[in-house]
């Protein structure tokens, strides 16, 4: 009997919460009822949905009554706050913020790498950072065929990463600049138009910042790797809403440059994407608004055999937040580790 969900997005008004709700429609996911809530600021807005107006209503624990999945992304304090109603209402958060993601009994999950960990989720699910789920797509059919032994990795990172206003800030900033205006800094502490600075996330101790420390620690609960040694440096540049990352990979013994690109090539999630004769290679505006991740310019480190270079782009919104976070909800539906409602027409 097929079943249908009632699915609620927390922050729906935001870049991650909108593109959420385009996704539902466009991958055609079963919903049965859907609840747009986002701040008290947007209460009364309204959003369509499969052609329907669908009002904005302010966040409650009434309102997640009668849920069954909730796609939440509207920072770490907020699913910190309504975790609890969530799960109490008996729902399965999806969460798209960092707060739970390094919680031993929660599942950091990418479909295409560590799907069966989901079936253990006590209602709290977590997306992982844009950045780690772009460079773990591209990089877990290699680590398949000869195991990864670090990663050194550098990330290009936009404005989306930062949210809608942040997106919208650097436009206004591009504009004030090509003005001879002092351009608006509200959303990050510098200019990003037209320069590039460190990641903006709080700096740690040892002098990583938490972006970078994401990455790491992240992509080893992913890939079941402890021990997995990973280093990154990640930096805000003047680009939209695609994440680019220069990647260099570790392993015990060469590794064969045509089986790599032939190992990208037919991996889900990926797209190989590389002219060497035209210099082509992938691009934050081709990756924007798609769905698999760009990998390309894949060549030997000549600095040590062991090692290989590559270059990828990826939406930092679709495969990098709501699109994983909906494969996220396909995965719990295909698999019934969601409870459903049956499908009106088909009960009995
Ligand atoms: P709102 O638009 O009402 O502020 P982005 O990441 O693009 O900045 O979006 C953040 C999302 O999180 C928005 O939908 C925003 O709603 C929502 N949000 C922010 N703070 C809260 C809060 N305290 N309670 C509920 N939703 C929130």
């Amino acid at each position: 009997m097929s079943q249908t969900y009632s699915v609620a997005i927390l922050g729906a008004t935001g870049a991650v919460g909108t593109e959420l709700l385009t996704l539902l429609e466009e991958r055609n996911f079963p919903v049965s009822q859907l609840k747009l809530l986002a701040s008290p600021r947007s209460a009364g807005k309204t959003l369509t949905f499969k052609g329907q107006e669908i009002a904005i209503e302010a966040v409650s624990a009434e309102a997640f009554q009668g849920i069954d999945i909730v796609l939440a992304s509207a920072g770490g304090s907020t699913s910190k706050a309504w975790a609890k109603a969530i799960t109490d209402a008996g729902a399965v958060m999806i969460d798209n913020s960092s707060a739970f993601r390094m919680d031993p009994t929660v599942p950091l999950i990418v479909p295409e790498i560590n799907p069966a960990a989901a079936a253990d989720h006590q209602g709290i699910i977590a997306n992982p950072n844009c950045t780690t789920i772009l460079m773990g797509v591209a990089i877990y059919p290699l680590h398949q065929i000869q195991p990864i032994r670090r990663i050194v990795v550098s990330t290009y990172q936009s404005a989306s990463g930062a949210g809608a206003r942040a997106m919208e800030e650097v436009k206004q900033q591009a504009i004030a600049i090509l003005d001879d205006q002092t351009p608006p800094t509200e959303s990050f502490p510098y200019p990003l138009a037209f320069n590039l600075f460190p990641h903006n996330s709080p700096l740690q101790p040892n002098g990583y910042c938490e972006e970078e420390l994401k990455m790491v620690n992240e992509t080893r609960k992913i890939f079941g790797e402890s021990h997995l040694r990973v280093t990154a440096t990640c930096i805000r540049v003047p680009v939209l809403r695609a994440h680019s990352e220069a990647i260099n990979l570790e392993f015990d013994g060469p590794f064969d440059l045509t089986q790599a690109r032939e190992a990208i090539a037919a991996a889900p999630g990926v797209e190989l994407r590389e002219n060497w004769e035209e210099n082509y290679f992938p691009m934050p505006n081709e990756a924007s608004g798609m769905d698999d991740v760009l990998a390309g310019r894949i060549r030997q480190d000549i600095s040590d055999p062991n090692c290989i270079d590559l270059w990828i782009s990826g939406d930092q919104i679709r495969k990098g937040a709501a699109l994983n976070a909906v494969q996220i909800a396909e995965l719990l539906v295909e698999k019934s580790w969601v409870k459903g409602k049956a499908a009106a027409g088909t009960a009995g």
